[in-house]
């Protein structure tokens, strides 16, 4: 009897691990099409199986959100969950990716993500500085090398880029974008998507990219996170969709969903955006991640009475996986049963989500990114740290010089490093820093003494701290400032001031940072105020009496060298901003594209749009920075006065030439103004930049091309259109550029 319990035991076995063997050879088959392939396994799973393919569950490294549970490995195990987040190092995750390959009944990979924002360990500016750079192959080489870093640790899927629009700089998320520009964040797009994500995701070296929040995040009610968005479906297309369709066209993987209302249905409950323009307009073939746990939020919006319904809505809308809101995981199986959500509508999302773990390579080999000797090769990587260096300083902003106070000269004998930002590396890393380890970061002053060396007297204190209101070290700086030939103060916000869950209704200098400021400045000497921040600031004295202004945002892990090299000229800073900078709060939302309204501002006439206590102009305008070098723009040309919708694009040229004294980048914008419209018109919109190097006293005429597409919007009727009319071109330093000529489209 015993022999035969053993031949039938064996049978069993074999037949398992043959099962297993058939499934996982039709898995790897490379010669077969995905599409055929995902067939394969789709064929052997369950409808519990696809449930667990579309469940995403945080791992306990990381709190990104409101919600933890425990058993996460417990769920891998059963196969009840797809994809793990907050998980990394190559030793980590092929330990959990084992349990889901080795021990569960398919052999599934799971999917890890992560938020590698600006940077996995080396970390970059954030993102809102590095957009300040204007330099879309240095920030394409950032996401690239970010990717190169988190493979190497086990990652397959980075929440990033953020595309969202902000023009409000309360918003703590204004940090983690590109500014207010919907033509400059849609190029920036698509620079992070092909930096992520490279020409093959199949490679060692790549992640899928995810474009978020979808949609209109940045539009939250007064600045305030997570609050409503009530802006019209014309705003909506010109402003907030752009840089997501711009992603869709350089091929992002991923799309997740934001935490706001839209025309009064949550996104993650959104048919209109998850289907109708995502699916049915725009052809997007990845799949939909919702935000944390914004499934279940639904219920507390007053969309849903449970998550059960909220599992039904989002499902129905289009969300294919669920990010730690466990409402698929808890209620789709029933749902399917209760007929609400069909099974077909089960395996579109399945398919999509099996889809992309084929084209990652992770069937062919699941343990292709968890390869504990190249994690140590390729993190820290010097290509990677001068790579970090080199796009810090371009997105460093010179918001002031006077008298030519920068640059600094490296014969100085005593400076003074002053400020709670100077000696610290914490707060460098900036929001969303993940894995980065704020230890490896160059603190200013460190730059400042490496660049200097020994020879050079660097002495240094606080003064005071990031907030409240300690007055006690002013001494102590204004005693070193009295035997410095120049003082540099870092002054600004602590990294989590901006952010998620981050909103300011001040957006002054926090606790008495200004002050010591106007104390150092009162001792008259030479002082240049170095700005560390995640948002624009209001800060209209620093403006109007800070000998030097440098706007540094957080730049990073090389911030200190980088800051060093814009301060004493080995790098000529070249950075504008991408959001404007607001005199006070009370002007927000301010922005350079905004409409000319019926009574435009006379000072002449009190019957016009303007406040009593202050301009209406913003304290810094979009597209603003200085240079140590002068440039001039002249011979604005058009090659023709008037051209057709069908014609070959404009030509426009004008000559920059850099007056000097240093060699300089410079970047030039180009902004068209829609003269009459079938309904109102920005002022000026950006339609073409290009950042150039000009050694001192060069000069060069560019091109840039206009095509009736690039003046195209949506008409009276929504109809996305360009409309025959006068159209008036700028090109200059910023969005107040006077060079100009005029178009007429026929
Ligand atoms: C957070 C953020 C989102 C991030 C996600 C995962 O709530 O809104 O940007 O990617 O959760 O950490």
């Amino acid at each position: 009897m015993k022999y035969l319990q053993f031949i039938g035991l064996a049978s069993v076995v074999f037949l398992i691990h043959a099962f297993k063997l058939e499934d996982t050879f039709q898995k790897t088959a490379p010669a077969k099409p995905i599409e055929e392939r995902v067939d394969s396994v789709m064929k052997l799973m369950t409808i519990e199986d696809k449930i667990g393919q579309m469940t995403l569950f945080t791992s306990d490294w990381a709190v990104t959100g409101p919600t933890l549970r425990e058993g996460y490995r417990d769920d891998i195990k059963a196969g009840k969950v797809g994809a793990i987040f907050n998980a990394h190092t190559a030793a980590y995750n092929r330990e959990l990716q084992r349990i889901a390959v080795e021990e569960t009944r398919l052999g599934i990979p799971l999917l890890f993500g992560y938020d590698v924002i600006h940077g996995y360990k080396t970390i970059f500016p954030v993102p809102l500085g590095e957009s300040a750079s204007w330099d879309l192959e240095a920030m394409e080489k950032s996401a690239r090398i970010a990717a190169i870093e988190a493979a190497a640790a086990g990652l397959h899927w980075t929440f990033a880029p953020m595309v969202d629009i902000a023009r409000d700089p309360r918003w703590g998320r204004i940090c983690e974008g590109a500014g207010e520009d919907t033509y400059l964040g849609a190029r920036i797009a698509e620079a992070r998507v092909k930096g992520f994500q490279g020409d093959d995701l199949s490679k060692d070296n790549t992640l899928i990219a995810c474009a978020k929040h979808y949609a209109a995040y940045g539009a939250a009610q007064a600045g305030r996170d997570y609050h409503s968005v009530d802006i019209s479906e014309r705003v909506l297309r010109e402003t907030y969709l752009p840089p997501f369709m711009a992603a869709q066209k350089a091929g992002v993987r991923t799309f997740m969903t934001s935490f706001n209302e839209l025309f009064g249905v949550p996104a993650s409950g959104s048919r209109f955006l998850l289907t109708d323009v995502l699916r049915d307009e725009w052809g997007f073939d990845g799949f939909v991640v919702t935000d944390y746990t914004s499934i279940n939020e639904m219920v507390y919006h007053g969309i849903v009475a449970n998550d059960k319904d909220a599992a039904e809505l989002s499902l129905n809308a289009g969300v294919d996986m669920d990010m730690q809101g466990a409402t698929y995981y808890n209620y789709l199986l029933q749902l399917v049963r209760e007929g609400r959500i069909s099974v077909t509508r089960v395996n579109e999302s399945v398919r999509r989500i099996l889809r992309i773990k084929f084209e990652l390579g992770l069937f062919d080999d699941p343990y292709r990114y968890s390869d504990t000797e190249r994690e140590k090769a390729r993190v820290f990587a010097p290509e990677h740290l001068e790579a970090a260096r080199d796009i810090a300083r371009k997105s460093i902003v010179l918001l002031r010089n006077e008298k030519n106070t920068l640059p600094l000269s490296k014969q100085i004998r005593t400076l003074a490093v002053v400020g709670p930002l100077a000696a610290n590396q914490r707060e460098l890393i900036g929001s969303w820093s993940g894995a980065g380890d704020y230890k490896q970061s160059v603190s200013l002053l460190d730059g400042i003494k490496t660049k200097l060396g020994a020879g050079v007297k660097v002495l240094h204190t606080e003064g005071c701290a990031i907030t409240g209101q300690d007055k006690t070290g002013f001494k102590n700086a204004l005693a070193l400032a009295k035997t410095a030939e120049a003082i540099v103060v870092a002054v600004g916000e602590s990294a989590d001031m901006s952010g998620e869950a981050a909103s300011r209704s001040d957006i002054t200098l926090p606790g008495v940072q200004e002050e010591l400021v106007k104390a150092l400045v009162a001792t008259g000497k030479p002082v240049v105020v170095v700005l560390m921040n995640g948002r624009p600031l209001a800060i209209p004295w620093l403006a109007e009496n800070a000998p030097a202004l440098l706007e540094t945002w957080f730049l990073g892990t090389q911030a200190g060298h980088a800051i060093a090299d814009v301060l004493f000229g080995d790098y000529n800073p070249s950075g504008k901003l991408t959001v404007t900078f607001p005199r006070n709060v009370g002007q927000v939302p301010i922005f350079y594209n905004a409409k000319n309204t019926g009574r435009p501002m006379d000072p002449q006439n009190k019957y016009t749009s303007k406040y009593l206590d202050v301009p209406n102009t913003p304290q810094f305008p979009f597209g603003f920075g200085l240079s140590y070098s002068k440039f001039e723009y002249a011979n604005l040309k058009t090659d023709r006065s008037v051209f057709n919708t069908d014609s070959s694009p404009l030509k426009v040229t004008c000559t920059v030439r850099n007056l000097g004294p240093y060699d300089g980048e410079e970047v030039v914008q180009l902004y068209v103004k829609d003269r009459v419209g079938s309904v109102t018109r920005p002022v000026r919109e950006l339609k073409g930049f290009q950042k150039i190097f000009l050694k001192n006293g060069e000069s060069k005429t560019l091109t840039f091309t206009l095509t009736a597409d690039d003046l195209k919007f949506y008409n009276r009727d929504m109809i996305w259109t360009a409309e025959p009319g006068m159209f008036d071109l700028y090109v200059g330093a910023d969005s107040n550029a006077p060079l100009t000529t005029s178009v007429e489209l026929r």
